[in-house]
């Protein structure tokens, strides 16, 4: 009976994607010339969508068959994608995308002795639309090897994009935990299921459909990002959630095998009002103390020159003996301009390794989208607990990347660094000014005020099109030490020994390779060599 709902719809070919909602079968459609008279009494022109009633018997079987030809049919597309534009601000040691839009990473996890890298990619043009799961593999976790695509918004139950989440790897699989996306009808009405998606060779990704297929009572279908984490004996997956009051909130659901999950609570009630959805949680022990990671939306800027409603941050987290969540003490994961939805690992020898997508989901015109591409991720940061305090430091790993140090010191002055992708440590006074990615019109600068005690980042004047300029920190130690590592168009500061860090994509010519110093410092400094990031024949996915 499907093949004739499909025929009335002139084809498979002529089908984009096949959903499937309350006993109907919808096929959205690419030519609605080629529907048949019956189909078009059914069509919804808004979303070329034709929708048939068939009762809650539908051939599950068929529609996985349907999803696999929608997915050969985009592999298929994203094979024939010219090769990447040259591009002055393309990364020479991050992830980036080869074409079209990159936003959060995903399934970062290490299995069976290799790290995988998964991220959310919309590979046709730079705008956020039905994402795909990109896939990169390394041993070291500097360098990468791309692998086909892990996952396409193909099935009935993801069409209109394979949304974010995590991995578990368990002896013989991997398993990958995401949203599935799906717009139906005139009103674009969202529905939201948590999918499983599962892999015995590490490359080749079989989906297993929803684990998670309706929401908790009093939940809106803003419902995503699952993590799935073990507590003892029990498997958790933490969901972000909004409820239908529109506050942010986690769903906890539980289960022994990874395959039934009963649902558990919503948690987060110890924070009142926070935002009216919180995406990408995460949840880990460092030292002991339980860490909960959230991206509350929504929440007050901590300054007039935040006007950003992304944001990113951690608690304290604890767990009591009847295992309830209790979640405190907000604070923020970074203090610059792009960082959004982290995920983190635990490598093979204990560290908790994290990344993020160094972008804002509002952020859409950049000077890369000229060459046809968008965002990159962040570098791996390793995270500590010292005396309360988070601390984030590059992965040890990326000294691999360092060319021969170079000291010198700067008074009233500058130099010009020869390049752009660079690592740099130096300690400033108060009073101290910076500037990076200088020529004679353009710079990003750190400005240590005085007066104020507050670190100011400045990309007022750069290549910027769009988004917050200024960035404060307040700060109180004596003088202020920084670990400064560079790629071309973007700067992840490292400040006071990794206690605060500013992530910031900073647009500057070619040419601005200056540093300039208002004071007096000296300065440990190393051009970075370029990260092999491509595919396994050296065909690099970054020109
Ligand atoms: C965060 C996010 C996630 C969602 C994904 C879609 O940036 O909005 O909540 O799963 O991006 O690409």
């Amino acid at each position: 009976m499907i093949d004739a709902y499909i025929e009335s719809c002139g084809g498979i070919n002529n089908v984009n994607r096949i959903l499937s909602s309350q006993g109907r079968l919808i096929v959205e459609v690419d030519n609605s010339d080629l529907l048949a008279k019956s189909a078009l009494d059914n069509y919804c022109v808004t979303m070329s969508q034709v929708s048939f009633e068939i009762g809650h018997n539908i051939d599950s079987s068929k529609l996985i068959q349907l999803g696999s030809e929608i997915r050969n049919r985009q592999l298929h597309a994203v094979d024939k994608l010219t090769s990447p534009q040259k591009c002055e601000y393309r990364p020479s040691w991050h992830v980036a995308p080869p074409t079209g839009l990159l936003n959060d990473p995903n399934g970062f996890i290490c299995h069976q002795g290799t790290y995988h890298l998964f991220y959310q990619w919309y590979p046709f043009e730079c705008v956020h639309k039905d994402k795909y799961w990109a896939h990169l593999t390394s041993t070291d976790l500097v360098n990468w090897e791309v692998q086909p695509l892990a996952l396409t918004p193909s099935d009935w139950f993801d069409s209109h994009g394979v949304f974010s989440g995590h991995a578990v790897s368990t002896p013989d699989q991997l398993m990958l935990y995401y949203t599935g996306n799906v717009r139906i009808g005139e009103q674009r009405d969202r529905q939201t299921t948590q999918c499983l998606a599962i892999s015995k060779d590490g490359i080749n990704f079989q989906k297993l459909g929803p684990v998670v297929d309706s929401l908790p009572a009093g939940v809106t279908a803003h419902f995503r990002d699952p993590k799935v984490v073990k507590i003892g004996d029990v498997w958790w997956m933490l969901v972000g959630a909004q409820r239908e009051d529109l506050l942010g909130r986690l769903a906890v659901y539980k289960s022994h095998d990874l395959l039934h999950w009963k649902f558990d609570k919503l948690y987060g009630d110890d924070l009142g009002d926070f935002g009216y959805m919180w995406e990408c949680p995460d949840l880990f022990e460092l030292n002991g103390q339980l860490i909960a990671v959230i991206g509350p939306q929504g929440i007050q800027s901590c300054s007039r020159h935040h006007t950003v409603a992304h944001h990113n941050g951690f608690l304290k987290a604890a767990i009591s003996e009847q295992g309830e969540l209790s979640l405190s003490d907000f604070k923020m994961l970074d203090h610059g301009f792009d960082f959004y939805a982290p995920q983190t690992l635990e490598t093979p020898d204990g560290r908790r390794v994290l990344t993020a997508w160094m972008g804002l989901p509002d952020e859409i015109n950049q000077p890369t989208v000229d060459n046809g591409w968008l965002h990159q991720l962040t570098l791996l940061r390793q995270l500590t607990l010292v005396d309360e305090k988070l601390i984030q430091q590059p992965i040890k790993e990326l000294e691999a990347l360092r060319s021969t140090l170079e000291e010198f010191e700067l008074e009233y002055s500058s130099r010009d660094l020869k390049t752009k992708a660079f690592e740099l440590h130096v300690e400033l006074e108060w009073g101290s000014k910076l500037s990076l990615f200088k020529d004679s019109e353009n710079e990003c600068s750190i400005l240590l005020d005085k007066s104020s005690q507050t670190l100011l980042l400045d990309r007022s004047n750069t290549l910027l099109r769009e988004g917050d300029c200024i960035r404060e920190l307040k700060l109180d130690s004596e003088t202020v030490s920084f670990q400064i590592l560079a790629d071309n168009s973007s700067l992840e500061i490292f400040i006071n020994g990794g206690e605060f860090v500013m992530t910031s994509r900073v647009f500057t010519p070619e040419r601005a390779t200056h540093l300039a110093l208002d004071g007096k410092a000296k300065f440990l400094f190393w051009p970075l060599s370029s990260a092999k990031i491509g595919l396994k024949d050296n065909n690099p996915i970054a020109i």
